[in-house]
């Protein structure tokens, strides 16, 4: 796991030299859930598979970027999956974005996951390690240094409410409502990394993205973005789930599926399940 935890940190720092440039490219090309690629996502995602392929214990990744999975090394025992560049579409405007890992031991699956990381490209780079617990680095002089495990609280004060509002269903517009009527502040700059990030590191609340009326299955990728995330927030104290079940009990059946998702804090979460237990 050590050079894992170390490929990641390397694919970072060149990730972040990649992000300093004027001319990110927009490519022809779309990837597997139909958005246009950066010539960024892809050099990014080209960063990682090179640094991966140094690491002999991984036996395949598969990248949001990519079409399928792909064997590294035969007798390796991890399988990785990433997302290189996660709101890479916010990179213009100068907003963060990040890199997203979820590792399995023998194949992709919950059930096999044993460790998750994210990077935060910001005015800081910032990166989470979760495994037994949840760890914050900060890029500090060119290395990774350990800041503070993360916890989050029984209840915070932020909301991250994605999808598009016309498409909510109304118990899910009539929840998000009662928790804004309750004090909670509006906090969504349409990255899922620095989204979650933000309500990790401010003690609690609630990020989601539900079914709507257009994306039955939500938009967030189950391998790419829900399952690393909802490993770490259940390490660090919080839930994690698609309405009803925890999200770490899901299968996937293409490597691009997607699920509702719903993270953040015990008090939050327990309300999104019992709204969605009387109505969906
Ligand atoms: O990768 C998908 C993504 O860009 C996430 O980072 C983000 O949380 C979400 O889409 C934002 O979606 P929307 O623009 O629909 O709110
Ligand atoms: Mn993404």
């Amino acid at each position: 796991m050590r050079d894992i935890f170390d490929a990641i940190q390397t694919s970072a720092k060149r990730i972040k030299d990649a992000i300093d440039v004027k001319d990110i490219g927009y490519s022809q090309q779309e990837n597997s859930s139909g958005e246009t690629q950066l010539e960024l996502d892809i050099k990014c995602d080209m960063i990682i598979e090179e640094e991966f392929s140094k690491v002999a214990s991984i036996h395949t990744i598969a990248s949001e970027e990519k079409q399928h999975a792909e064997l590294l090394h035969e007798d390796g025992k991890y399988f990785i999956a990433y997302d290189p560049l996660d709101g890479s579409s916010l990179v213009d405007v100068n907003l963060s974005v990040g890199s997203i890992f979820g590792i399995y031991e023998n194949d992709f699956g919950t059930k096999n996951m044993v460790a998750a990381c994210y990077v935060v490209y910001g005015p800081r780079v910032e990166m989470v390690f979760a495994q037994n617990k949840a760890k914050l680095y900060l890029l500090q002089a060119g290395d990774f240094e350990f800041v503070k495990e993360i916890r989050l609280t029984e209840k915070g004060k932020l909301m991250a409410p994605g999808g598009t509002q016309q498409n909510w269903e109304k118990y899910h517009k009539e929840m998000i409502d009662g928790f804004f009527a309750e004090g909670y502040r509006l906090r969504y700059s349409g990255g899922m990394v620095p989204d979650l990030h933000q309500i990790l590191l401010k003690g609690g609340g609630l990020f989601s993205y539900p079914a709507t009326s257009d994306k039955p299955e939500g938009k967030l990728r189950r391998l790419f973005e829900v399952f690393p995330f909802a490993f770490i927030y259940k390490i660090a104290g919080g839930e994690a789930i698609n309405g009803s079940d925890d999200l770490m009990t899901l299968g996937h059946g293409h490597i691009h599926d997607t699920s509702p998702c719903f993270f953040g804090s015990k008090y939050e979460v327990k309300r999104v399940k019992e709204v969605y237990a009387k109505n969906a």
